[in-house]
Formats: structure tokens, sequence, C-alpha cells
């Protein structure tokens, strides 16, 4: 194995990426989210404890892993601190552990607010209403305030006043709804950063260091691939490049894409929010994936849409993103079900199915491929050859150890 490496979903996000993060993090020196902001909700159970990250690396758990977040992630201060605030109370201490690049766009609450105000709209794409297409489109469009716009309060108040303005003017003559207050805003970003100053400096620089010194990093996607604003079904995705390929100009360390990648994808296949899933299961079957799966959003608690596996679009994510190994989660979700079946091609847009008998035992904690029930094998087996992927993590239950 190269020394760093990747981790990307391949579905529409919900892949089981926080457990995998985390079991692997012990094996790193340093683990960095280089896109997204804290739409993502990566759940990892320590202990019997359930901990739900948005925007610090799942790698925090261990004493001796570095975390960063890159300039291609949106930054939400306010729930940065809630965060941290959180794992303090848990005896997990960040100062000295994370850094956060100065390079960051930040994502303010009159984001949230817009982003709220346009899904209550007729147009609305279910996305998980924290602001995060609106701070994209800040970013692209050049007027962001940066992390490092907080070091200078004379450009800071000048960026900032024509912000508020210009999403006021939206939220009163488009929505017709309660501007911001120039003050408030100011004032509570000031107050927010100067708890949130200690964890801003330079990523690109550490990370380069680390990497010179023979450490080794893990990159930690957030969303999932057919969420990528590029490459994902447009426009029902979200703003950032979701893609293994971003992750040089997201961490900001260009050595990071000489990296090997682990795509991360589902037994089966779930969707939150709106927009087009061909496999999707509107029947009991779905449901009953629902229920034993727990398929409910780690963000925003919605039900997630439920389905087969579809191994079209997992073998184009495995090139999209030069996956180099795949790791399939929650294959102990199928242990009841009598058949189950994946996609293997369409007719028009009509999936076509390939059935298996299912193995109808429990695989929940089994870690050796050859303790699997033969089924189980054999489907494992299927997807390997039908994606031209090695599989080389299987998941089974969500602790560290299954
Ligand atoms: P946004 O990222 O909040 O703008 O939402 C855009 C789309 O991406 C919606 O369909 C969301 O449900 C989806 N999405 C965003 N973050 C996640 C995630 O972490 N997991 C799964 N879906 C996500």
């Amino acid at each position: 194995m190269k020394k760093s490496l990747i981790l990307v979903g391949t579905q529409w996000g919900d892949e089981g990426k926080g457990k995998i993060v985390d079991f692997y993090s012990k094996k790193f020196d340093a683990v960095c989210r280089f896109q997204g902001g804290h739409n993502a909700g990566h759940t990892i159970y320590k202990e019997d404890e359930k901990f739900v990250l948005h925007l610090i690396p799942s790698g925090v758990f261990y004493d001796h892993v570095s975390c960063f977040i890159g300039q291609g992630v949106i930054l939400s201060i306010d729930s940065l601190l809630e965060e941290i605030k959180q794992l303090e109370e848990k005896g997990i201490e960040l100062e000295g552990k994370l850094r956060i690049s100065r390079y960051c766009s930040l994502l303010l609450p009159l984001h949230a607010k817009i982003d709220q105000l346009r899904e209550d709209n007729k147009n609305s794409i279910g996305t998980t209403r924290r602001g995060i297409g609106p701070a994209y489109e800040d970013k692209t469009a050049r007027r962001s305030i940066k992390a490092f716009d907080l070091e200078d309060k004379d450009l800071l108040e000048k960026k900032l006043r024509s912000l508020v303005e210009y999403y006021n003017f939206q939220i009163k003559n488009i929505h017709d709804s309660e501007p911001f207050s120039y003050d408030d805003v100011y004032k509570d970003l000031i107050e927010s950063y100067k708890q949130a100053s200690k964890y801003f400096g330079d990523v690109t620089d550490t990370l380069e260091n680390i990497y010179d010194e023979g450490g080794n990093i893990l990159y930690e996607g957030a969303q999932g691939t057919l969420l990528d604003v590029d490459y994902g079904t447009y426009p029902y995705v979200t703003s950032s490049n979701t893609l293994a390929t971003s992750v040089g100009i997201g961490s900001g360390f260009p050595k990071s894409i000489y990296s090997d990648v682990l795509g991360i994808a589902k037994a089966y296949t779930t969707r939150v929010g709106a927009g087009p899933f061909p496999t999707e299961l509107f029947c009991e079957t779905g449901e009953r994936i629902a229920k034993l799966g727990h398929e409910f959003g780690a963000t925003t608690g919605r039900p997630r849409r439920c389905g087969w596996l579809d191994l079209l679009a997992l073998k184009k994510a495995v090139f999209t993103n030069s996956v180099t190994d795949i790791c399939l989660t929650k294959l102990d979700i199928m242990d009841e079900f009598n058949s189950i079946e994946v996609c293997i091609d369409y007719q028009g847009n009509q999936p076509v199915y390939k059935t298996f008998e299912g193995w109808q035992s429990s695989t929940e904690g089994i870690t050796e491929f050859k303790n699997l029930p033969l089924k189980a094998q054999e489907y494992i087996n299927f997807i390997e050859d039908f994606v031209g992927c090695n599989i080389s993590i299987v998941s089974t239950g969500p602790s560290r150890e299954e």
C-alpha cells in the first residue's frame, strides 16, 4: 500500500464512511477533510457510545492522530464550536490536535437561512438546509468571507457589510422574510472566532511536513460520488466536488493525489433528498431495509430512500474515482432476506436485475471471509468480478471490531 489513502463514498453518501475512517485512523498520522461542510454526518460507535461528527475528521478519537480541515471545506464556525464542546465534554481535547486552513470559506447563519427559504419554495431539492449551496456559491462568486479575513477587522467589516446587504436584498424582496442585522452578524462572528481562532493555521505546510517525515495521511471524503456537483445526478447534488480527484485542491496539499483510493459501498443503496434513484424500492422490502439498516439521516434525521445495489453505478464510481479497493459495508443488513437483487444492466430507464438467493444466517461480527456463509461469499465475489475491483474489507456490524 502507498503511504496515504483517500476514502470516498461511491453512492449517494451514507455508505458508512465514519466507521471505516475511524477503523483505519489508528494506522495513520493524520486525517484530513477536503470538501463539504457540516452537511456530512459521520457516525462512530466507541465503546457503545454513539458519536456523530459533522466537520471534525473521524480520526479524532486516537491520541496520535492529527486532524485537519482543508481549504475545500465550507466552514461553519458555530457548528465547529458545538462539535468541539461535545467532544471536550467526553474528555477529547482538540487544542494542538486540530488545525483548520485559514483559506476555508465561511458558512454563516445567513447562508442557512437562504438555503431554508429556498427549500421552502417549490423548487426544493431536499438539501440538509445547512447553507452549503449558498456558501459554495459565494466562494465561486468571489464574495466569501475567508477565515483569514477575520484577522483584518477593516477588511472583514467591508466584505461582511456587502455580503449582508446582498442576502438581505434576497431575503426581503424575494422571500418576504426578516432581514439580518449587520451589527448582530458581525458581533456573533467575532465572538465565535475568538473561541475558534486557535485552531486556524497553515494546513498545506503541516501536511507536507508530516508527509516528508514519512508520515501517512488519510483523506476523509464526505457525501458520495453521485452527489458530486460535476459528476453526480445534477441538479440533485451537493455543491462540492466529492470525488477523490478533488483531494489536491481541497486539502491544499498537492501530493495528496498520489494516494490509494478506498471506495466505500453499501451492500444496498440509499439516498436522502430528491432526485433520480433507479433501483429504489417502493415496497415492503425497501421499508425492511430502512428499518434493519437504521436508515435515517445522521445530520437531519430524515428517513433515507432504500433500494438494491446498482453495479453499473458502482463500476463507474470505481473508474471515476480511480478506486484501488472497495470496502463493502452493512452486509449484515442483508442477512434475513430470501433473495437479494443487484442491478447489472439497464433497458431504457429500467434496471435489469440479477437475483441471488439470500444466505439467511447472521454474518454479524464475522471477521474472516472464509467464515461468511457461502451465498454471501458468492454475492461478494460477483460484485468484485462485475466492477473489476478488489473488495478488501467487508463490514458486518456498526462497531470497530465487526
Ligand atoms: P446540501 O449538501 O445540504 O446542499 O444537500 C444537497 C443534496 O446532498 C441533498 O440531496 C442532501 O440530502 C445530500 N447530502 C448532503 N450531505 C449529505 C450526506 O452527508 N449524506 C447523504 N446525503 C447528503
